[in-house]
């Protein structure tokens, strides 16, 4: 499955990180043990931020934004992996280059992913004005979604079993801490800063209006037919066999392919398959309490 796109990364093995908390927010060691690093990032007017709670849709985003950038060249677009197109900000894996040696070889307009919570999110991008589009998916599909993924790479700790998976995330006992937290956090600042705020389930019902959402913000106009190339080469089936998008460049000792992929599913509601009806119960409970002083709403977790 591998591809021979970093030949000398072939034999990469990857242990996996601790936990380490960052003004209470568990992180893997490998961000938390470079903070100062990120926070001190100098990000410039034109920069673009993808933030995401990690499994919400994030390379989906990142493909599509590439796409407009190149006004629908879907040639350019294969240019490098996604990971090296939209760098991830807070990436931190050696031997890999990480993710701010990436952005500072960049030319502006420079585009980058976090999923970093609100209030850890450098400054300078603030103080930048910086454009943000942010994308969140419903709770329950972005948890079956992580404990896959914690299954699949290195980069994460060990998941444990689903029902151990499931706890954790509730407690917000997980890479990048709670999912509450974090969608809560970036809902707030959303009128604050130059945020577009967008949904997973959205994009899965009409890629179209959604596409043309984050186009407008981009402040880019697209032709009709560069609209219906990008809805096609951004859709989840195109995306998984598109190697420089499905991660399939990175060594099975990082991410293996074969215990899940990362372009797994796509779908909205996978997460019926997974919780029994009792861990139903009580996760709606917990939700109702977490999300109770909040306006933000999302379809589909019910
Ligand atoms: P599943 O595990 O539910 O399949 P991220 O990029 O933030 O890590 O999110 C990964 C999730 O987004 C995975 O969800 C993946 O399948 C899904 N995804 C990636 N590309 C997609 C696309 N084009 N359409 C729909 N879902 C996509």
């Amino acid at each position: 499955m591998e591809l021979d796109y970093h030949p000398e990364l072939q034999g990469l093995t990857v242990r996996r990180p601790q936990l380490k908390l960052l003004q209470d927010v568990p992180f893997p060691a490998w961000v938390a043990d470079n903070w100062e690093t990120v926070k001190t990032f100098q990000a410039r007017p034109d920069d673009l931020l993808i933030a995401t709670y990690p499994k919400s849709g994030t390379t989906w985003i990142q493909e599509i934004v590439d796409l407009i950038n190149e006004n629908g060249d879907v040639k350019m677009c294969k240019r490098a992996p996604v990971y090296e197109r939209i760098p991830f900000f807070e990436f931190f894996l050696d031997p890999l280059p990480t993710g701010i040696e990436l952005i500072d070889k960049m030319a502006s307009p420079r585009m980058m992913k976090t999923h970093l919570p609100i209030q850890l999110v450098p400054k300078s991008f603030w103080e930048q004005d910086c454009k943000t589009i942010l994308v969140a998916r419903n709770a329950k599909d972005c948890l079956v979604s992580y404990f896959h993924f914690h299954r699949m790479t290195e980069s994460m700790p060990e998941p444990g079993t689903w029902s151990e998976f499931l706890q954790k995330f509730m407690k917000g006992r997980v890479s990048w801490g709670s999912w509450y937290d974090h969608v809560k956090g970036w809902w707030e600042a959303k009128d604050k800063h130059r945020i577009l705020f967008l949904f997973y389930e959205d994009i899965k019902e009409n890629p179209r209006r959604e596409i043309l959402k984050m186009a407008k913000f981009m402040e880019k106009v697209l032709e009709q037919d560069v609209i219906e190339k990008i809805v096609h080469h951004s859709s989840f089936d195109v995306m998984k066999d598109n190697p420089m998008a499905n991660y399939t460049t990175i060594p099975t000792g990082f991410m293996d392919q074969n215990i899940s992929r990362f372009m797994r599913k796509g779908e909205v509601g996978d997460w019926k398959n997974h919780f029994t009806v009792s861990q139903n119960e009580d996760f709606d409970e917990h939700y109702a309490r977490q999300m109770v002083h909040s306006s933000l709403k999302f379809r589909n977790v019910l």
